[in-house]
């Protein structure tokens, strides 16, 4: 495996790679967006490094005329949906996910049909479709905040039950039933596993991503989203972290704290559909336009009032 310093330094390929898609970005006017898990190359060619919220902010607030999408293929529809005039390329077609996957849109008008009464809210984890047939969106960043916010008192959470129960813990005033889908990264992680990493390192800051299971919440120090671990981290008088989320995170963890140390929760902790992108699928990305985001103008429309309500109540 590589080590931080000689990932740091591109070897000539790479090198090539990145001085060609440097080229290619500036002729396109395109903007790199790129997800905290994507691998380091990836992580180094960004314009903007960051979790889900921020990275759709950036999408909302750019004036650039094509947006690269370094993540997984919801990220990539929630940046059209924000900013349906520009041209969105997703440089990896398969980079799916599969907790996206466990809620469909006819599943949701099924339960409206069944019990209404209840505003669905989804995780920004979500496909365009399923957006479309919801009243809220939240990210991991924002779900505690947006929903103690919004004015009405029943939902539907969906598809993370991890998050979702996290959320009732933190909102008891409101009822919130839960729908039984889950990040099968995150849940791979084990509570024993956590404790034993935590044996061996008692001093460690245990930061925990709310996609994990609740007996692993319990015991964190904190329960933040990625860009909110990177913050918290930086700004910590604390030297070591066990950290309880994707690994590619600990590259600009350590990249930006070199002074602290950072160790994963378990070595499971892989997204392979995170994994996808290289940086020859970033360059193919910018050279042939592919493979581009195309949502009809009624799911835009529809998908992008949860989105709307999320910008405004968080
Ligand atoms: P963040 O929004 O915290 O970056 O998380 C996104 C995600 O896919 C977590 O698995
Ligand atoms: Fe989806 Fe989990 Fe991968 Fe995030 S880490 S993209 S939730 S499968």
């Amino acid at each position: 495996m590589n080590t931080l310093r000689n990932r740091m330094e591109p070897d000539r390929m790479d090198e090539r790679k990145i001085q060609d898609i440097i080229k290619l970005k500036k002729e396109k006017n395109a903007l790199i967006l790129v997800h905290n898990y994507q691998i380091p190359e990836v992580q180094d060619i960004a314009d903007f490094l960051g979790d889900s919220l921020d990275l759709s902010r950036k999408a909302r607030d750019t004036d650039k005329d094509v947006i690269v999408f370094c993540g997984v293929r919801f990220m990539a529809e929630t940046a059209k949906i924000l900013s349906p005039a520009k041209k969105v390329l997703l440089p990896s077609y398969q980079a799916g996910c599969p907790m996206a996957d466990m809620v469909t849109s006819e599943a949701l008008r099924d339960f409206k049909a069944r019990e209404p009464g209840w505003k669905i809210v989804c995780y920004v984890n979500t496909s365009a479709d399923v957006k479309a047939e919801c009243d809220l969106c939240v990210t991991s960043a924002n779900a505690v905040r947006v929903i103690r916010n919004y004015p009405y008192d029943r939902f539907l959470f969906v598809p993370d039950k991890n998050l979702g129960s996290y959320v009732k813990d933190q909102v008891k005033e409101k009822e919130i039933r839960l729908w039984d889908g889950y990040c099968h990264v995150h849940a791979r992680l084990a509570l024993d596993e956590v404790k034993k990493a935590k044996k061996i390192r008692p001093e460690a800051q245990l930061l925990v991503h709310p996609e994990c299971e609740p007996g692993i919440v319990q015991m964190a120090d904190e329960v933040l989203s990625t860009n909110q671990m990177l913050k918290f981290v930086r700004e910590s008088k604390a030297k070591e972290f066990l950290i309880a989320t994707e690994e590619g995170i600990l590259y600009r963890m350590q990249k930006e704290n070199p002074d602290k140390l950072f160790f994963p929760a378990s070595r499971s902790l892989i997204c392979p559909n995170m994994k996808q992108t290289r940086l020859s699928d970033v360059l193919n990305s910018l050279r042939y336009d592919q493979y581009e985001i195309s949502l009809t103008e009624e799911i835009i429309r529809k998908a992008g009032i949860p989105l709307d309500e999320m910008l405004k109540y968080s």
